[in-house]
């Protein structure tokens, strides 16, 4: 009893002490003082927080594009990258695989290939073909998917697989503001943006976004000809030579002043495979609210003050791989500044023990010159980070070859290259350094040990509270 009391006492000298050591070197090693930076995040969020106000004087960005002054080249742009595009996407050199029709056998290896930790595998060796698969096989029929606020279809192909398709909206260069005329809950999705952030998520090596891939299709041959669904069927109109739909959704996403328009009768979409059923028919993902969500409402909650402590509350949250996941995820969505993460998703196969399903990604790649740290909200209030990741995001941001080159070399196989505008590839290396600065002060304050975590988290959490005044 005395010894340990003794231990105690020495123990919590040398915890204040260490600590003081820390935060005098912080403030002296570090050029911008951690409370500065905290500061900074706050400004960032108090910032974020104004954009609550009405739809009423925005416009939506769709079909006739809108000019936004630095970007008067966006459709330029796109014109470029139309006339650039290959008749195959480079998924798949062999061509005696590709003459033999349907990738059935790669869509059954990925299926299985699902598990509690992963979407897929990392070699994953079907992978290739079941990207060329979602670029080229047949479509056998579309319809309306309703769910989410925004326009997407479901597609079948005629192997019998099912892909959720995302239309071509807003041109790749258009610059969506995130200011109070163009607040981020009234953004439109991206189809390159799903590919993009595929893409991103492997190469991060989390692999926990559904395969994405880039086509362009007859709206008329492809969609028109192959779908029964009023709401779609009804809603096709012929606007100065171009083909387009309104489809339904969510009023102010989907209206006469806004459909969905091809160049001519040619849209560029993006596919992703869907999720496949649990038990046969019942949905297979997992909703739950995200507790960093910026929502207009639920982030008061959070950015008034630290909720680390409140969700490590709950032993579901405190062990295993769920936090660990939600740090990852918002690291994505800081890579690629999605704001569009109000609920996170699991799947119900393996209920609350499974990974962080990082789905619905249309928002991200909307902005390449804005970095919001307030998207950092778990990795800066839980200060938590797993090992490996932190090794490898630290490797890339040394190395030679940056994140941006990675998802060079890989998207250029798309057929629908350049997949993103070249400034988001850059503001992704940008951002990763300005995160490695923010564990970095998790490191400071609180060492390597408590901050990167090998393996799952185990209980108890070695110190909660992590106060970062919020
Ligand atoms: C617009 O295009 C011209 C020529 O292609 C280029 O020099 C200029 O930098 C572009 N401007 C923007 C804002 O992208
Ligand atoms: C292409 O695939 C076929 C059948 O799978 C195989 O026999 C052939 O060796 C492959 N060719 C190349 C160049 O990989
Ligand atoms: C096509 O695929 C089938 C079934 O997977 C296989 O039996 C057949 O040999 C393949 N044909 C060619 C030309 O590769
Ligand atoms: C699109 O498909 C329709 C119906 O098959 C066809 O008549 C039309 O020529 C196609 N358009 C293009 C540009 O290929
Ligand atoms: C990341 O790279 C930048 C620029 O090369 C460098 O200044 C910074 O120290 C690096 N961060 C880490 C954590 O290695």
């Amino acid at each position: 009893m005395r010894f340990r009391l003794r231990f105690m006492f020495w123990g919590t000298i040398f915890v204040c002490c260490t600590t003081l050591m820390t935060i005098f070197a912080v403030f002296r090693e570090i050029g911008v003082p951690v409370a500065a930076r905290v500061e900074t995040i706050h400004r960032n969020i108090k910032k974020t927080l104004k954009h609550t106000s009405i739809l009423d004087g925005i416009n939506l960005l769709t079909g006739k594009e809108r000019a936004v002054p630095d970007h008067q080249n966006a459709s330029k742009y796109d014109e470029w990258v139309a006339g650039k595009r290959r008749q195959r996407p480079v998924w798949v050199s062999n061509e005696s695989k590709r003459k033999n029709g349907t990738h059935l056998l790669h869509w059954q290896q990925f299926h299985a290939d699902i598990t509690e930790n992963q979407m897929y595998s990392s070699n994953a060796p079907y992978m290739n073909d079941l990207l060329e698969s979602l670029a080229t096989t047949e479509i056998e029929n579309v319809g309306l998917f309703h769910g989410g606020s925004q326009l997407k279809l479901h597609v079948k192909l005629v192997d019998g697989n099912y892909a959720m398709l995302k239309p071509m909206r807003t041109p790749r260069s258009l610059v969506y503001n995130y200011d109070e005329d163009q607040p981020f809950w009234f953004d439109v999705e991206r189809h390159n943006a799903e590919i993009a952030a595929f893409h991103l998520d492997r190469i991060l090596n989390f692999r926990r976004a559904p395969p994405c891939a880039g086509r362009v299709l007859n709206m008329t041959a492809d969609i028109k000809m192959k779908t029964k669904d009023k709401d779609l069927l009804d809603t096709f109109f012929r606007d100065g030579g171009n083909t387009c739909f309104e489809g339904k959704c969510a009023p102010w996403f989907c209206n006469k002043d806004h459909p969905v328009c091809g160049r001519g009768e040619m849209l560029e979409v993006s596919l992703c495979v869907m999720i496949p059923f649990y038990h046969g028919n019942e949905d297979p993902i997992l909703d739950r609210p995200n507790p960093w969500s910026h929502g207009v409402r639920e982030a008061r909650i959070w950015q008034e003050q630290n909720i680390c402590d409140d969700i490590l509350k709950n032993p579901d949250n405190a062990e295993g791989r769920f936090l660990l996941d939600l740090v990852e995820q918002s690291i994505f969505d800081f890579l690629m500044l999605n704001y569009d993460r109000h609920h996170f998703h699991m799947l119900q196969k393996y209920s609350s023990k499974g990974f962080v399903v990082a789905l619905d990604n249309g928002k991200g790649f909307g902005n390449p010159d804005l970095d919001d740290l307030t998207l950092l909200g778990p990795l800066a209030q839980c200060c938590i980070l797993r090992d490996s990741t932190f090794r490898y995001l630290k490797k890339v941001n040394g190395s030679k070859e940056k994140l941006s080159d990675h998802m060079r070399h890989t998207l250029v196989k798309d057929l629908i290259d350049p997949v993103i505008h070249e400034a988001h590839l850059e503001a992704i290396d940008r951002r990763l350094m300005k995160l490695l600065d923010l564990v970095g002060d998790c490191v400071d304050l609180y060492g390597e040990e408590r901050v990167m975590v090998k393996g799952n988290l185990k209980l108890p959490f070695p110190e909660t509270g992590v106060n970062m005044d919020m």
